[in-house]
């Protein structure tokens, strides 16, 4: 090779080592500013809400509530309460509630995660809702099925939904499972007995026919109204109870009018 052709092998080398650094050194910059960016972001946050990280503040402002989804029917449940609660609302979909809800509501889990402030994935054991320093108000299983319900039972936390279960029991936080299943066998029951002893409210999904819904669509939101209740959450989702006027009250016969 003749020398000056040496000589412009080298500067074309060179100009690539040189667009490398420079790729190199962009790719740093970027690292560099989203640190930064974090760190402000951090330091804005724990001065607001007084606590000391950043990953879990969206918990301590204003009330929190957490839903899990799982693979019992009545998905509607779940997706009734999201599109209710105030902010600031997670959403936890099982992957057999995602199943569920296209063949019950013909909706995907994307379209659940979007009616919450946050979601997780079930799998998701690094959230920061997995551990019980991390603060939220109530956590509700809407629908909860009885296997999610027995795992809670049993004390097994073999997935965030059943994590965040046992941190509220733990935390002595309100977990509210609404469960969906019938008939109920003699495990159930007992494991339903042993949650409701260690504090946890136990609902079944059951609507009432006082309030004579007309529609499913009512019965869901009575359901619905029922745990925003026990949440605390004002609500005129269902007709109240009145109470019954001696002249509306049935003589003798047993037959309900309509
Ligand atoms: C269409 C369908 C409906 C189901 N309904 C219920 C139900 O109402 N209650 C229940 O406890 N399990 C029900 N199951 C069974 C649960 O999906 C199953 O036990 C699953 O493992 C629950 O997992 P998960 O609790 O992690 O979501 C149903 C399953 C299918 C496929």
């Amino acid at each position: 090779m003749r020398f000056s052709n040496r000589l412009e092998y080298c500067r074309q080398w060179r100009q690539i080592a040189d667009k490398l650094v420079l790729i190199f050194k962009c790719l740093l910059a970027r690292e560099y500013a989203r640190a930064c960016i974090q760190v402000l972001a951090g330091t804005c946050f724990s001065i607001r809400s007084g606590q000391g990280f950043l990953i879990s503040d969206h918990f301590a402002e204003t009330m929190n509530t957490v839903v899990g989804i799982t693979g019992a029917s009545g998905i509607v449940y779940g997706v009734r309460l999201l599109e209710e609660l105030p902010p600031t609302k997670t959403v936890i979909a099982s992957d057999d509630a995602q199943k569920i809800a296209k063949l019950e509501l013909g909706i995907s889990g994307k379209e659940i995660r979007e009616l919450a402030d946050f979601h997780y994935a079930n799998d998701d054991m690094y959230s920061p809702l997995a551990s019980g320093s991390v603060r939220f108000d109530s956590f509700v299983i809407a629908p909860c099925s009885t296997s999610t319900m027995s795992k809670i039972a049993a004390g097994i936390s073999d997935n965030l939904i059943t994590r965040i279960a046992s941190v509220a029991l733990k935390e002595r936080r309100k977990l509210v499972l609404l469960l969906r299943e019938t008939p109920l066998s003699t495990i159930h029951l007992s494991n339903m007995e042993r949650l409701s002893q260690a504090g946890a409210i136990i609902m079944p999904a059951s609507p009432a026919f006082y309030p004579r819904p007309r529609s499913v669509d009512e019965m869901v939101d009575f359901v619905v109204g029922r745990v925003l209740d026990e949440l605390g959450v004002d609500n005129d989702l269902y007709a109240r109870w009145k109470g019954v006027t001696p002249s509306t009250r049935s003589r003798g016969s047993r037959r309900t009018h309509r």
